[in-house]
């Protein structure tokens, strides 16, 4: 039997998580006297306990909390309530065509995470800001469940600039999102294994603007997103 048995599932949109919700009967967990918007659904799946932690609405602007901030305060309430094996971050995300990447496919972190927009040029810190964080070793897994594998790479824009595309190259990021480095930090601090998997809705180096992209695949990817992660737990 593996180690794993519970599981801190950490995603930022509701619209992605809506399918692995129902197609785990995950049940939501009513709040416990906080403010913060995080949602914790639960349940349990073959020998496993689930803990799915959405990021919640931000009560100002009605929108999901996407990006690093967000993700932070939800794992790590998840960890301080729910004491988990593994941390595993599902989402969206850019790939590359220079990567040879498609719309719908899912990418594995592996080898790292690192953040693409914290340039920090004063010594010591420069490793800091990039932070490179060492992800489950997941290859085989990745070639039993048919996915691909790949260095995620995160900042908090969707859309990016030159230099954020020169430093996503130099540190061989071959998937961009805005969540994965910031909950790896978190895991690394409590020494908990850390894994993304991420669906791909858009090409970062293609033709289209990343926001119409992102908006005309996100159900496609998102339940594409679901089946694989499913079958992620199922072999973990
Ligand atoms: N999520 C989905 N696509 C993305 C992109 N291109 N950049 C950052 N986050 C994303």
């Amino acid at each position: 039997m593996s180690d794993i048995r519970t599981i801190l599932l950490v995603m930022a949109m509701h619209d992605e998580a809506k399918s692995i919700i129902e197609s785990l009967g995950l049940k939501l967990q009513k709040k416990h006297n906080s403010k913060l918007p995080t949602e914790t659904f639960s349940g349990k799946y073959n020998d496993k306990q689930i803990w799915l932690q959405l990021n919640g609405k931000c009560p100002r602007f009605g929108v999901d909390n996407i990006g690093t901030d967000a993700s932070v305060l939800n794992v790590y309430t998840g960890i301080e309530n729910h004491n988990p094996d593994l941390i595993l971050n599902a989402g969206t995300a850019g790939g590359f065509a220079r990567a040879n990447a498609k719309v719908g496919d899912i990418y594995l972190s592996y080898p790292y995470v690192y953040h693409h927009d914290r340039r920090i040029n004063i010594p010591g810190f420069t490793e800091y800001g990039i932070g490179k964080y060492t992800c489950y070793p997941c290859l085989d897994i990745a070639k039993k469940l048919g996915v691909k594998a790949g260095v995620v790479s995160t900042g908090n824009s969707l859309d990016h600039t030159p230099l954020d595309l020169e430093i996503i190259e130099q540190y061989n990021g071959e998937v961009k999102e805005m969540e994965a480095a910031a909950i790896a930090w978190v895991a690394n601090i409590f020494g908990i294994p850390f894994l993304a998997i991420k669906a791909i809705t858009d090409i970062v180096d293609g033709s289209e603007t990343t926001e119409d992209e992102f908006l005309k695949n996100l159900n496609y990817a998102s339940k594409i997103l679901g089946e694989k992660t499913i079958e992620l737990i199922e072999v973990l």
